[in-house]
């Protein structure tokens, strides 16, 4: 099928498939206020670290383009206003930050020019974030490609698919990548609690695809490894540290203490909008802790009493000493990090 598209921009408005609702209803929310591209970025119906970037920079687009043009005052304290509006929307994604800071300094290179032209060149920003991420991600699916055998089983976590992503995917891009050279990948795809990206949407992208994906809860990744049916593990990223700590969706790190455990390849897949290169390690990365209500229910169905306490943290980081590799479009790191990631620095 058609690839699943996260955002687009269309007529002045951003459109978002809406991933609360998915699989069960494929529904597009249009939106023309750059406030309710902060509330669809809180709200998770955008969601993905490249994903909710993208969004972000259509949302500082999408603050003037129905504005005016007799208050260039106004114009700009909007667009900067939406800027910072957009970084509080949610706090772990690095993507998110270096998609604003880019259209922070378009904004301020362009600051003379009329109105119009400004509006032009934010949204050829926003589309060059957009489709150079489709790219990064089909690089980062060729070079991961390489590391996964011709027959394997690959266990992913969370949704790192297209749908979290520009188009193709990170983690999901390497594995369609290696279906597209011939492999034949079987893929087990956790639930993922407490919002079921896994079950949801890594299940359904796959089987829109055609790639053989069975659902397991989190839970079962240690019953799969002891009985050797997995035979590598590729996720995604949310931000990665100096020293390649990752810190991904709560329930990645007890994936790659089991996959250390049982001596299974663990692959971290992310493009280098991902990399916080100003972070040491990955103690330093901002953890979102998202509202209690996700854990007592699942959808609207009350699970738990009412006001039982939750702790809710949505990331957790995984040590660099667990990882295996880091896929990036830039190539395939290898531990020792360090020295990889600051190269990598000078050469993004
Ligand atoms: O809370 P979410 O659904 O935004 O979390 C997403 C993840 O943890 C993904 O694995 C990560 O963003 C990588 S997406 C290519």
């Amino acid at each position: 099928m058609d690839e699943l598209q996260a955002v687009q921009w269309k007529d002045g408005k951003v459109l978002i498939l809406d991933q609360q609702k998915l699989p069960n209803e494929l529904v597009l929310l249009s939106i023309s206020d750059y406030k309710n591209v902060v509330n669809a970025i809180k709200a998770l119906n955008v969601r993905g670290a490249p994903a909710i970037g993208i969004a972000a920079a259509y949302g500082v687009v999408l603050s003037v383009w129905h504005l005016g043009d007799g208050d260039r005052a106004a114009f700009l304290e909007t667009a900067n206003q939406a800027i910072n509006d957009l970084k509080k929307s949610r706090p772990t994604a690095k993507n998110l930050f270096w998609a604003l800071e880019k259209m922070r300094l378009v904004l301020s290179n362009n600051l003379n020019r009329p109105l119009n032209e400004i509006r032009r060149v934010l949204l050829e920003n926003a589309r060059r974030i957009h489709q150079d991420d489709i790219q990064r991600c089909k690089k980062i699916g060729e070079h991961g490609a390489g590391l996964i055998a011709i027959r394997s089983t690959v266990l992913t976590h969370c949704n790192a698919g297209a749908l979290a992503t520009g188009g193709y995917g990170t983690a999901l891009g390497v594995i369609r990548a290696a279906e597209d050279k011939g492999k034949k990948i079987r893929v087990y795809a956790t639930e993922t609690r407490p919002l079921l990206q896994g079950a949801r949407l890594t299940a359904f992208e796959l089987m829109e695809d055609d790639i053989d994906v069975t659902l397991v809860c989190d839970s079962m990744v240690g019953y799969l490894m002891q009985k050797n049916m997995i035979d590598a593990v590729v996720v995604g990223a949310d931000r990665i540290a100096r020293n390649g700590d990752v810190a991904n969706k709560i329930g990645t790190y007890s994936v790659a203490v089991l996959a250390k455990q049982h001596s299974v390849p663990f692959y971290v897949a992310a493009p280098l909008s991902t990399f916080d290169f100003d972070l040491k390690s990955g103690e330093e990365i901002p953890i979102e802790e998202r509202h209690a209500d996700e854990i007592r229910q699942i959808g609207s169905i009350q699970l738990a009493p009412e006001d039982v306490a939750v702790l809710n943290p949505a990331f957790d980081v995984t040590p660099a000493s667990l990882t295996s590799a880091i896929i990036t479009e830039k190539g395939v790191l290898k531990p020792p990090y360090p020295d990889g990631i600051d190269k990598l620095k000078i050469n993004s």
